[in-house]
C-alpha cells in the first residue's frame, strides 16, 4: 500500500496507476499515437524553456489567482476533457469534478465523458466547463448547448482536432475501440487487477451518459452505440460549424486544438473568446509542433482580442509557469488527472492538485515573482 507522502510527483502516480490498471485501460492514457514522436517533442520543447529569477527584486508571498471569463479560480490550471474517463476508474469525471471545485479550478467536461453533463454541473457548479465535439445531427449539437447552458455551465470548449481518430498501435492491437474486443489477453489482464475489476464490475460497463438520451434502442447494444456515434456525432468542424455554434451559444466559445496562426486568424475574425493552444497530448497528429513551438506567434496575432490558453505534456508545477511565462494565461492537464484517480481515486486528484500548488508556489517564489500574470518576464 503506497501512502500519499510517497507520492511526490507526477511519476509517482504514474507508477502507481500501472500496478492499478489492466495494461489496455494503461495504455488508453500514456499512449500518444503513430510513433508517439509528439510526446517527446512536447517533453523536449518543455525541458528547453528556462526561467530567470530576478532575486534582488522585492519579493511577497506569490498570488496564484486568475481571472479566467470573468471568474476569479485559486490557480491557473484546469482539468482537460478526458473521455471514456470510466474506463479508468468508475465515476472517474465525479472524482475530478469535485477536485476541480474544492480547489477553485476549472473543470472541463469531455462530451465523450461517461457522466452527464447534469451530474458534472452538481458536482462542479460553477467550475464546469463543457467540450463539445460538434455532432453531425444539428439538433443533437443544439440540445447539448442548452443542457449545457440550463445546467449553468457559460465556457464551451469545441475541440477541433479530431477530424480523424488517430491511430494509437496499442489500442489498435488490444482492441480498446467501441465496441471494446473482449480478447481473452484484454480478460486476463483484467484478472490481474482485482481492485480495478471489482469498482468496474459494480458499476457496470462504462457508457456515454451524454449521449444516451439521443440513442434510443441503440444504447442497449453496444455494437449500434458504436454505429450511432460513428455516424451522428462525427462531423468535420469548419469554420462554418463554428460560425454556427457562435450564433447559437451565448456563452463564452472557446476553441480547443489550434496550433497555427492561419487557424487563430481565423477564429479571432469569428470572435470566439478563447483559444486553447493544444496538440491534444500528442494524440491526434505525430508530426504536431508542440503548443510551446506556436504560443507566441499566435499570441502576437490575438492577444489584445481572445484570452489564450494551452495544453499538452505538463506534468509539474513548474511546466505550468513554462507555459505562463511564454504566453499561456492558463492551463489544462489530461493525463495527470488520469493517472492520479487511478492511482488514488478521489484523494489522488485533491492530492495532484495540491501537489501543482506547492509547486507553482514555489517557483515562484524561486524567481521572485509576484504573482503568475508576472511569469512572463522571467523568460530566460
Ligand atoms: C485519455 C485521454 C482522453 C482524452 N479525451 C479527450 C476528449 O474527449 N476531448 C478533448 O477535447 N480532448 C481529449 N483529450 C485531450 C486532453 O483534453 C488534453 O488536450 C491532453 O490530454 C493534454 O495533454 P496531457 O495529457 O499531456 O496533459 C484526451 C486526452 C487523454 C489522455
Amino acid at each position: 500500500m503506497t501512502s500519499l507522502s510517497q507520492i511526490q510527483c507526477l511519476e509517482d502516480f504514474k507508477r502507481l496507476a500501472k500496478r492499478k490498471l489492466p495494461g489496455f485501460a494503461f495504455d488508453y492514457i500514456e499512449e500518444g499515437c503513430n510513433d508517439d514522436c509528439a510526446i517527446r517533442r512536447n517533453r523536449r520543447v518543455l525541458d528547453e524553456v528556462l526561467l530567470e529569477p530576478h532575486y534582488l527584486t522585492s519579493y511577497r508571498e506569490p498570488d496564484t489567482q486568475v481571472n479566467l471569463f470573468g471568474k476569479a479560480y485559486a490557480s491557473p490550471f484546469g482539468i482537460a476533457p478526458l473521455g471514456l474517463s470510466g474506463l479508468i476508474w468508475p465515476n472517474a469525471s465525479i472524482m475530478h469534478a469535485r477536485g476541480a471545485k474544492q480547489a477553485n479550478i476549472p473543470f472541463v467536461l469531455s462530451t465523450v465523458a461517461t457522466i452527464s453533463i447534469e451530474q458534472a454541473a452538481k458536482e462542479a457548479g460553477d467550475n464546469f466547463w463543457f467540450q463539445l465535439y460538434p455532432p453531425a445531427d444539428r439538433g443533437i449539437c443544439i440540445d447539448l448547448m442548452q443542457r449545457a447552458w440550463q445546467s449553468g455551465c457559460r465556457n464551451l470548449v469545441v475541440t477541433l482536432d479530431v477530424p480523424t481518430p488517430s491511430r494509437r498501435i496499442k489500442a489498435i492491437k488490444s482492441g480498446l475501440s467501441v465496441p471494446p474486443k473482449v480478447s481473452v489477453s484484454n480478460v486476463l489482464q483484467a484478472a490481474c487487477r482485482p481492485h480495478w475489476s471489482m469498482a468496474t464490475l459494480k458499476q457496470g460497463m462504462p457508457e456515454f451518459a451524454n449521449l444516451t438520451p439521443y440513442m434510443g434502442d441503440a444504447a442497449n447494444n453496444m455494437q449500434d452505440a458504436a454505429n450511432f456515434i460513428r455516424t451522428t456525432m462525427r462531423d468535420v468542424v469548419d469554420l462554418h460549424y463554428l460560425q454556427w455554434i457562435r450564433e447559437h451559444w451565448q456563452g463564452n466559445l472557446i476553441v480547443k486544438g489550434v496550433l497555427g496562426v492561419a487557424d487563430a486568424k481565423d477564429l479571432a475574425l469569428l470572435q470566439v473568446d478563447g483559444l486553447v493552444v493544444s496538440n491534444h497530448g500528442g494524440r491526434q497528429l505525430d508530426a504536431a509542433a508542440s503548443p510551446l513551438e506556436v504560443l507566441t506567434d499566435i499570441k502576437q496575432l490575438v492577444a489584445e482580442d481572445l484570452l489564450l490558453m494551452a495544453d499538452s505534456g505538463i506534468a509539474s508545477g513548474v511546466d505550468v509557469a513554462r507555459y505562463l511565462a511564454m504566453g499561456a494565461e492558463a492551463v489544462l492537464l489530461g493525463r495527470g488527472f488520469m493517472y492520479a484517480v487511478a492511482a488514488k481515486q478521489q484523494i489522488g486528484v485533491h492530492h495532484y492538485i495540491e501537489l501543482l500548488q506547492i509547486e507553482l508556489q514555489q517557483v515562484l517564489s524561486q524567481l521572485h515573482c509576484n504573482d503568475v500574470q508576472s511569469l512572463i518576464k522571467h523568460l530566460g
